[in-house]
């Protein structure tokens, strides 16, 4: 047992209940521990004083002992739970040395990047971005564009039919036949001609799909850009300038193009046009398979059948249109060697696109 001497006087006692919302974890524990511990704490060493005072004070003074050991029991609960540990462990909880969990950034898909790269650069020169539906039929598809009807692109081998069992839809000029998966974004052309009259300028981004095998440089559902320029007067001059400008804008003012000759159905001329590769300047170099050009899209003047078959006159008015591939374009431009990258939803390569691109 304590000496006497060792004991606290309640007025002493006092004073250091009024100390404890100043005290810090490890104190509060300590000093809870000294005022009331079990054994050897002041509040048990004077309580056990009892015995040896007069009759008399014993019951008055057992009242303010308990009184002063309920509101120190109060300042310490309350001590604790300000200093957030109410399990009464000595640490806080809050542990402000850990390193900060890194917050998770979003970003935008790199073919997402070059989509709206392309359709914004379009629409700042006067082209509306125009959609349409992934489910086509024949008609839209092919036989307006002018593809025979006996054209390979036709074949279940190519293109995915929804109806495999219907009649083919022949030559007439009419909606029909049967459904598919639209494999290209040309049929919007066709949709946004019969939406309304002449003038047309637009930029026509969507998926498109095809019956080939998932391999580095192909994907059966990928993104095609249509763009569609019809008018009066509208001339070849007018689809190398605005493809030239387009080019220059998305890849650099020094940007070199050329236009190479093609075929297409639905354009007459058509043209490919390439860019002289940003990776070699022109010497060649893996990016562009030695030839130092990159291939980006294919254009022509709209074959005059197509603006009849859509019911535009043909003989008043003219027009181009272009097609690219995105994602081959996404390719080039991040350095990503197979379309299966930017397609396989993997984070490891998508996860280096967080965070840019606003
Ligand atoms: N539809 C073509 C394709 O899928 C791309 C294309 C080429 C679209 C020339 C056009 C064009 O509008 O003029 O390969």
């Amino acid at each position: 047992m304590a000496e006497l001497s060792d004991i606290p006087t309640l007025a002493e006692l006092e004073a250091r209940l009024n100390a404890v919302p100043g005290l810090d974890a490890q104190a509060l524990e300590a000093e809870s521990i000294a005022v009331l511990g079990r054994k050897s704490g002041a509040l048990t060493a004077i309580l056990r004083r009892i015995p040896t005072l007069p009759v008399e004070e014993r019951r008055g003074f057992g009242a303010a002992v308990n009184d002063l050991k309920r509101r120190f029991e109060e300042a310490f609960a309350a001590r604790r739970e300000l200093l957030g540990d109410t399990a009464g462990a000595s640490a806080p909880r809050l542990d402000l040395t850990m390193p900060a969990r890194e917050r998770w950034r979003g970003g935008m898909h790199p073919v997402t990047r070059v989509v709206r790269d392309v359709t914004e650069i379009f629409r700042r020169i006067g082209f509306a971005v125009a959609t349409g539906p992934e489910v086509e039929d024949e008609w839209y598809n092919f036989l307006a564009l002018n593809f025979p009807a006996d054209h390979p692109a036709m074949d279940m081998h190519d293109t995915l039919y929804l109806e495999p069992a219907g009649e083919p839809a022949g030559l007439e000029v009419q909606p029909g036949g049967r459904l598919l998966l639209r494999t290209h974004t040309s049929p919007v052309q066709i949709r946004v001609m019969q939406a309304g009259p002449p003038p047309y300028r637009v930029i026509i981004p969507g998926m498109c799909y095809r019956n080939d095998a998932f391999d580095p440089s192909h994907a059966p559902a990928f993104h095609q850009i249509e763009g569609l320029a019809v008018d009066e007067g509208i001339g070849f001059v007018d689809l190398k300038a605005t493809l030239t400008y387009f080019a220059r804008q998305l890849f650099g003012q020094e940007t070199v193009v050329r236009f190479r000759p093609s075929f297409f159905p639905f354009t007459e001329p058509s043209a490919e046009m390439d860019v002289r590769c940003g990776v070699c300047g022109g010497g060649g170099c893996p990016a562009c398979k030695g030839t130092g050009w990159m291939e980006i899209l294919g254009c022509g003047m709209v074959h005059p059948r197509v603006l009849d078959n859509a019911g535009v006159d043909s003989e008043r008015y003219t027009g181009w249109a272009f097609g690219m591939g995105p994602a081959r374009m996404a390719m080039n431009r991040y350095g990503i060697p197979d379309i299966r990258l930017l397609y396989e939803g993997d984070m490891r390569v998508l996860g280096q696109f967080a965070g840019g691109g606003e």
